[in-house]
């Protein structure tokens, strides 16, 4: 059985990526609408992964023999300035999801939670390139700035996306 502290955070922590995804979702929506299918693409297969993120704790917890209950999950915002707003805010949010899962796996060694350790440190890997990947898309806009070809060739890119 896992600690009632442990399923407590990683319970938190499941909120949190169904929060990304729907904060992704939301992105991809605004992108859409705006005709710039490539970033929609893009964040909408990183909505998939988000979700995917969120089962992998929560087959975690069910194999820890833990009982998941869910909390609301808030609402994202839903309209950027424009693209470099929205990539600033998804690095931003990256950002945050690492330092929880720090934090997460400090609790697991505090309190002397092996397994917990173990598991997260796929997280800890996974969160590098999750920054790396949102970093490198707001270099790209930074440079572009408002150059309408420059983000046509970007959103072209980000569309070859799988997922
Ligand atoms: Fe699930 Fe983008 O961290």
């Amino acid at each position: 059985m896992i600690s009632n502290t442990m399923l407590k955070e990683i319970t938190a922590q499941i909120n949190a990526e169904l929060y990304s995804a729907y904060l992704y979702l939301a992105m991809a929506s605004w992108f859409e609408n705006a005709n710039w299918g490539g970033f929609a693409k893009w964040l909408s297969a990183q909505a998939k992964e988000e979700m995917g993120h969120a089962l992998k704790f929560y087959k975690y917890l069910n194999d820890r023999g833990a009982h998941v209950t869910f909390d609301a999950i808030k609402a994202p915002q839903n309209e950027w300035k424009d693209p470099l707003d929205a990539f600033k805010a998804v690095a931003k949010h990256e950002a945050y999801i690492t330092a929880r899962i720090l934090k997460l796996s400090a609790l697991a060694t505090k309190e002397n939670d092996t397994a917990s350790q173990i598991f997260l440190q796929w997280f800890v890997t996974e969160q590098i390139e999750e920054e790396k990947h949102a970093d490198e898309i707001v270099r790209m806009l930074d440079l572009i700035k408002n150059s309408v070809h420059g983000l046509f060739m970007l959103n072209a890119q980000l569309g070859k996306r799988e997922g």
